[in-house]
């Protein structure tokens, strides 16, 4: 169903790759909420070539950025600015990738040049970005950017290794960079701490069916799936939420206040 909520908005999403990303599932919510906007990724992501399939349908346009180079960024900015004409509303950074987790290395072993390109892929991106929007004035007053997270960044889940320290640092850049955005423009910045969903990047993590499951059984309301957290994040993106900002919002049906669930009792008793 579509309420209008981002009728007149103009929006960039970064990190749709396929159709179980989370950031196809928020284009989609997004173009129905009636914005427009410009998707991107990668350049080795559009290689694979089925985000070309996402902006048809969407009528949006590609703009290919490595999200770690603030060249690319700043191209990025310029020419959404430019396709939209005008300031952006809102940005949705959903960015995830660790070399370490990639190569199956645990938390004992991991290679040090692969965890600062998690770092620099994972968190510090998400810096990039705000500091590409804010020198050039690219947003609007009263925007709204919004990270995924997870809740590793406070809880520990040995298999998602160094990804709990970006997703940690992550969240800390969205508290920071709200303030500075928020004193100049109003603008909001928010992480939304994700159940684990069956993207590419949530599989890729080993003993990704073990944790799904167990999570699942843990949360009052199941696990969230994607759909649900585009759903979330297109009210963040909307009006209606405009003094949310520098908060970690957890969309987890109900995992993240849970100490045990009757189903994980039933689970171990057996
Ligand atoms: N899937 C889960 O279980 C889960 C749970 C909580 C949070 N998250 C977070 O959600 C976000 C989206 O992940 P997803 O689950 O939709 O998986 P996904 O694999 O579909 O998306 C990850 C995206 O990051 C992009 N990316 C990687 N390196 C990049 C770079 N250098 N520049 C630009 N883009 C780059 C990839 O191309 C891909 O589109 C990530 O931040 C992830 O950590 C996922």
């Amino acid at each position: 169903m579509s309420y209008n909520l981002l009728k007149g908005k103009k929006g960039i999403i970064f990190g749709a790759l396929d159709e179980k990303s989370i950031a196809w599932k928020v284009a989609k919510r997004a173009k129905e909420e009636g914005a427009e906007f410009v998707l991107t990724n990668a350049p080795l992501a559009m290689r694979m070539g089925e985000i070309n399939k996402l902006a048809e349908e969407c009528e949006a346009q590609i703009i290919p950025a490595d999200a770690t180079s603030v060249e690319d960024l700043e191209n990025l900015f310029s020419k959404a600015q430019e396709i939209l004409g005008g300031k952006i509303d809102f940005v949705l950074h959903s960015i995830g990738m660790s070399p370490n987790i990639r190569k199956g290395k645990t938390y004992g072993d991991l290679n040090y040049d692969w965890f600062l390109k998690t770092l620099d892929i994972s968190a510090l991106s998400f810096h990039k970005v705000m500091h590409v929007a804010e020198k050039q004035d690219a947003m609007n007053e009263w925007g709204s950017i919004v990270a995924l997270s997870y809740i590793a960044a406070q809880r520990v889940f040995p298999d998602y290794t160094d990804m709990s320290q970006a997703k940690a640092v992550l969240e800390s850049i969205a508290r920071n960079y709200g303030y500075r955005l928020g004193r100049s423009k109003k603008i909001r910045v928010n992480t939304i701490s994700q159940s684990p969903t069956k993207t590419t990047a949530g599989t890729g993590v080993g003993g990704f069916d073990a944790f799904y499951d167990y999570a699942d059984k843990m949360s009052p309301l199941g696990n969230a799936s994607a759909e649900a957290c585009a759903d979330y994040t297109i009210t963040l993106f909307s009006d209606l939420t405009r003094y949310v900002t520098m908060q970690n919002l957890m969309h987890d049906g109900g995992f993240s206040s849970m100490g045990i669930s009757e189903d994980i009792v039933d689970m171990i008793s057996k």
